[in-house]
């Protein structure tokens, strides 16, 4: 009797625990040293031998249904506190509305790379293989291998940022990239290779210290102007989604032989003039040429058997025109007014 009253006000008790360690307190409470059931058994002794028998089996039940209770009851605490612990330190890696309610902005690809992924899979789509090249370079493979000697007054055309050795620099062009492309392969191959450029020039509206080119280079047996120019001619149809007034000069380049320039009438301001194209109405877009025999032979080819053509398309004015953006600076100004304007590809 005094135990199944005990046994009421245990689970009266219990209804009140929401802690583990609660939970053990009640337990031992109950069933343990000092408890009452301790002092129950401590009374036994005096007790005739059937009623030891029959305490002790009520005793028994007893504890073995509170161990039994308490156990269910700590499965569904540990399960709790597992759940508060779990939800206390969820962590939401969705972006979701009420994210961007709170200011957050999302990400966006600049225009630079999306021009340049485009032009990737233009090039992609007419065979051509997508190279990559080091920024910091060696003086071979930015100038002797490219045909500019030393004593060459092409050097100084682009002002180069040396490093203190005065036998590394930072690429001024990416044509550093066809000297390793033409050595890794055998002809017949073609591939571009895109990146960053580095000149020490003064920077105004259409001139920065780093812009972005895409050398582009075929080499095969009977490679010819025509060749280039109906890739070029592709490629910019392509780009602009219309078609573009074009104009072919010669150009000196010590890598091609010949050598042009390839102007696009300026679409800032159709031609009229403006500070995009220095106000004659045409902007030099793709210096390109047929590859001179000195530089088929930096890069292991046989000159008199094969012959190329090679262009160094000029990304950000590409970009500039594509878009309409009269200064070169707002590409790196890092501005995210201006930088989130453009649709990712
Ligand atoms: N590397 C030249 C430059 O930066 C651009 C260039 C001109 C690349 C003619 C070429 C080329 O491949 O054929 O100014």
């Amino acid at each position: 009797m005094q135990l199944e009253s005990l046994l009421s006000e245990f689970n009266k008790e219990l209804g009140t625990v929401t802690k583990v360690a609660d939970l053990l307190n009640l337990k031992a409470k109950y069933i343990g040293k000092q408890g009452p059931l301790a002092d129950l058994m401590k009374n036994i002794k005096d007790a005739s031998p059937e009623e030891k028998k029959r305490i002790g089996s009520v005793a028994n039940e007893f504890k073995t249904s509170i161990e039994a209770i308490v156990s269910k009851k700590m499965l569904e605490l540990e399960i709790s506190e597992i759940n508060a612990s779990l939800e206390k330190d969820k962590t939401d890696i969705s972006l979701t509305d009420s994210v961007l309610e709170k200011g957050l902005q999302a990400g966006g690809h600049h225009p630079v790379s999306i021009i340049q992924q485009e032009i990737e899979d233009i090039f992609i789509s007419m065979g051509f293989e997508v190279l990559d090249g080091p920024h910091i370079e060696d003086e071979y493979h930015n100038f002797e291998a490219l045909n500019i000697p030393a004593t060459h007054p092409a050097r100084d055309m682009q002002d180069t940022f040396w490093f203190a050795d005065k036998k590394h620099l930072l690429r001024t062009h990416t044509s550093t990239i066809q000297v390793r492309g033409m050595k890794e392969r055998k002809p017949p191959f073609r591939f571009v290779g895109p990146g960053k450029v580095f000149r020490c020039e003064r920077t105004d509206a259409s001139h920065e210290m780093v812009f972005h080119q895409l050398e582009g280079m075929m080499v095969g047996e009977d490679v010819s102007v025509g060749n280039l120019i109906y890739f070029m001619k592709t490629l910019l149809a392509e780009i602009f989604k219309r078609s573009v007034e074009v104009r072919l000069r010669p150009g000196f380049f010590p890598f091609v032989e010949p050598g042009f320039e390839l102007d696009i009438q300026c679409l800032i301001c159709g031609g009229k003039g403006c500070s995009v194209c220095k106000q004659v109405g045409w902007v030099e877009l793709l210096p390109c040429g047929m590859v001179h025999p000195n530089v088929l032979k930096s890069g292991g080819i046989d000159p008199e058997k094969y012959n190329g053509f090679a262009f160094g398309l000029g990304l950000d004015r590409l970009v500039m025109m594509r878009y309409g953006i009269d200064d070169i600076r707002h590409l790196h100004s890092g501005d995210l007014r201006f930088n989130s304007q453009f649709k990712s590809y």
